[in-house]
């Protein structure tokens, strides 16, 4: 009513435009998944739709990809981050797949298939400790997981009817280099010195500087385990 008019008029701040983008990247973590197929043979793809919650790393996965197949049939993988550092062997995976033959849809987009995506990105396979797949040595956090649960995405009444799934992987290990860690304390990783590397609309990007001081962070990080 009145009010609502002069709302729009004057104190609405900048105009938006509704659009529809075909995707909605705006903005998240790129990780290399490691998983491992019937005979144990690795691949190794870039992933950007992760998020955390408790010990959770919760993925966004193409379920016809060979990560996804991987996953449903062994439910094991290793979230290897990057820091921005590492943006060049993600990059080297960009377009690649380790399915064969590679779908028409994909090979229409440019992608090829590669049976050694280590030697592909140009890092080295080492075991992880809880988990088949190995890890990516030159990584500086590798979190080790096995799948909790599968959720269909899209209405989809089962995983092996998705096309994408979101996977709930428990984390059973976490690995970081020394240089992460937070003087003092035995199980922290330091903001400031970890840079994630982020895919924003495709590009990638590292994080700016730390902005303002944080009113979450007076919680101790140990309050969060209970
Ligand atoms: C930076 C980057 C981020 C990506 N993020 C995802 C993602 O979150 N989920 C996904 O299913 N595919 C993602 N992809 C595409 C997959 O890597 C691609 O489908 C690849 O062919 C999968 O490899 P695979 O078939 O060997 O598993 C991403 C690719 C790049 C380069």
């Amino acid at each position: 009513m009145g009010t609502l008019t002069s709302l729009d008029a004057h104190a609405r701040g900048p105009r938006h435009t509704a659009i529809s983008p075909a995707i909605l990247y705006f903005g998240s973590q790129v990780s290399l998944l490691s998983t491992v197929d019937e005979t144990g043979h690795p691949n190794l793809a870039p992933n950007s739709s992760v998020w955390w919650l408790g010990q959770t790393a919760m993925l966004g996965v193409a379920a016809r990809s060979q990560t996804g197949r991987n996953l449903l049939a062994n439910g094991e993988a290793v979230v290897n981050l990057p820091s921005v550092e590492g943006v060049d062997a993600v990059d080297r995976l960009a377009l690649t797949t380790g399915r064969d033959p590679v779908s028409e849809r994909k090979a229409a987009a440019g992608y090829r298939h590669v049976r050694d995506k280590f030697a592909t990105a140009g890092v080295r396979p080492i075991a992880s400790e809880t988990v088949a797949p190995p890890r990516v040595a030159e990584f500086p956090v590798h979190l080790e997981g096995r799948v909790v649960a599968f959720h269909p995405m899209g209405g989809a009444a089962t995983a092996a009817d998705a096309s994408l799934l979101a996977v709930e992987l428990g984390i059973t290990r976490v690995h970081v280099v020394e240089s992460l860690r937070m003087a003092g304390h035995a199980n922290r990783i330091d903001p400031d010195r970890w840079r994630p590397l982020i895919m924003n609309f495709q590009r990638f990007y590292g994080l700016g500087d730390e902005t303002m001081p944080s009113r979450l962070a007076s919680i101790d990080e140990e309050w969060y385990r209970g």
